[in-house]
């Protein structure tokens, strides 16, 4: 819970507390026979006199509202008849329901503790504000011309934006495709949730990559998915375990993140690539490709390979899916697939059932993004995250401390570290928040207990310093 009460409100604190759960029982997101925390807990949490929260508890008793009965704590009343002003719908009862199974506690927990104040955030997978390019952003916005068509559009997305990215793809990832084979998207996770909806069904096996993703888990698991992930090394997965997998699980779909992989930063190789379309295409397996990163090359060294779409064979058997999200910004959700056109036309006639198209201005502002700034911004974002990137390495290693390891990442935005951490995922996380740093462990991408992905887009230098820091004061522990 991240309530707290308002310690300068003239409002008496102990009412507070009564009042935040009243309101919560009356708009029925406390259901009856709901467990209230025990007093002391509460007031551990919210740093408030443990007769504070007595008092609230002794008010809300004498509504009707709560029960406390010894052995049990307190809880909402059974029977809220006559008590709450009028008989409202057990809300609870209808969000427990429904399609999508309710986000992973320790996610809502990063979530959550996001907000708190002078947290450094060193879990999220997303670029810090002034990463944004948002001068360039506002002045072609101020630039563009309402012409453009404003009604619902083609179910494909915008016929300009899709001629703009055949181009882009062509010249910046040697991807040659036509526009009827590139459905635009409100981002990689609209096109991973399409596919998911159009082309499979519960109960039939996935193959991913171990870790994975963790947005992508959520996702498949509420579709029905069976998932099975193949334990990655530092070259990416290895393809021969999908025939096995296949084998014992009938897989429908393999589903990877081949460059700069969330959350590893591990990169498949050119062998490994090839290795993955020949026996995709051997068992008529498609493959799905999602390539958020592989813009983000933090070494001018290194050329990454190329995507699997283009490797021989790769059209017929690659779901290829792109997004503006880690490269420009998240907030203009756009995203892209790219892949045979019949199945295009398939996600194309669900995209438009589920929302009837992506905005019109946000397609307008990327299409003209990529035309004028595209090639400018990337080279000062590559310089601006290495920079980040070899700050948090520096710092890692000036914790001088044999218990964690981790690989220097050549693209994207994370750091991902072996840790001798025993204790649970949710413990490590709660350490963490107490010294006021956010990191995303391991067990949200199905790893092992002791892993921790660490983020360098979001943070300020100073903040990954010192985010780090504080991470090697907790491996002290
Ligand atoms: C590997 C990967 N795929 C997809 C997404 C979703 O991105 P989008 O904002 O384009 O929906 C993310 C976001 O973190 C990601 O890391």
């Amino acid at each position: 819970m991240y309530w707290k009460p308002d310690l300068e409100s003239s409002e008496p604190v102990f009412r507070q507390i009564m009042r935040y759960f009243e309101e919560r029982i009356i708009r029925g997101e406390l259901s009856p026979g709901q467990s209230l925390p025990s007093e002391r807990s509460l007031a551990e949490e919210i740093k408030v006199n443990r007769s504070t929260v007595s008092m609230a508890y002794d008010e809300l008793r004498s509504t009707g509202l709560v029960r406390s009965v010894r052995g049990r704590g307190t809880h909402v009343s059974e029977d809220l008849w006559g008590v709450i002003p009028s008989r409202i719908p057990n809300w609870n009862l209808y969000t427990s329901k429904g399609a999508f199974l309710p986000g992973l506690p320790l996610d809502l927990r990063i979530r959550e503790a996001s907000n708190m104040p002078d947290i450094i955030n060193l879990a999220r997978s997303e670029l810090s504000p002034d990463l944004f390019p948002v001068s360039d952003l506002q002045r072609l916005l101020g630039k563009m011309s309402l012409s453009i068509p404003l009604g619902y559009s083609d179910p494909r997305g915008a016929r300009q934006l899709r001629e703009t990215l055949v181009k882009h793809l062509g010249e910046q990832y040697d991807i040659h495709v036509d526009s009827d084979q590139i459905l635009i998207t409100t981002g990689a996770q609209q096109s991973l949730h399409l596919i998911t909806q159009c082309l499979l069904a519960p109960g039939d096996s996935v193959v991913l990559e171990g870790p994975s993703y963790a947005y992508s888990l959520s996702l498949f698991t509420s579709a029905g998915l069976r998932l099975f992930q193949i334990p990655m090394d530092e070259y990416g997965l290895q393809p021969e375990e999908v025939v096995e997998l296949y084998r014992r699980h009938k897989v429908r779909m393999v589903f990877v993140n081949p460059t700069y992989h969330n959350p590893t930063g591990t990169t498949l190789t050119p062998q490994r690539r090839k290795r993955l379309i020949e026996i995709c295409s051997e068992l008529r397996l498609p493959i799905v490709e999602d390539d958020a990163y592989s813009a983000l090359t933090l070494d001018d060294t290194i050329t990454p390979p190329s995507p699997l779409v283009t490797v021989e064979g790769g059209y017929n058997n690659v779901i290829y899916l792109g997004s503006m999200s880690k490269t420009v910004a998240p907030g203009l959700r756009i995203g892209w697939v790219v892949g045979p056109s019949a199945v295009i036309q398939r996600l194309a006639d669900a995209k438009e059932q589920m929302d009837l198209g992506t905005s019109a201005i946000s397609q307008e502002l990327a299409r003209t993004f990529i035309e004028s700034e595209w090639t400018t911004h990337i080279k000062k974002l590559q310089k601006n995250l290495s920079i980040r990137r070899d700050c948090m390495i520096s710092a890692l290693g000036r914790l001088d401390n044999k218990n964690i390891s981790w690989t220097v990442p050549n693209g994207g935005y994370h750091v991902w570290c072996r840790t001798n951490l025993t204790a649970k995922d949710s413990d490590i996380l709660e350490i963490g928040i107490r010294h006021k740093i956010l990191f995303v462990p391991g067990g949200l991408y199905g790893a092992q207990r002791g892993y921790i992905k660490f983020s360098f887009a979001r943070a300020t230098i100073e903040e990954i310093e010192e985010g780090i820091h504080r991470f090697g004061e907790i491996l002290k522990l």
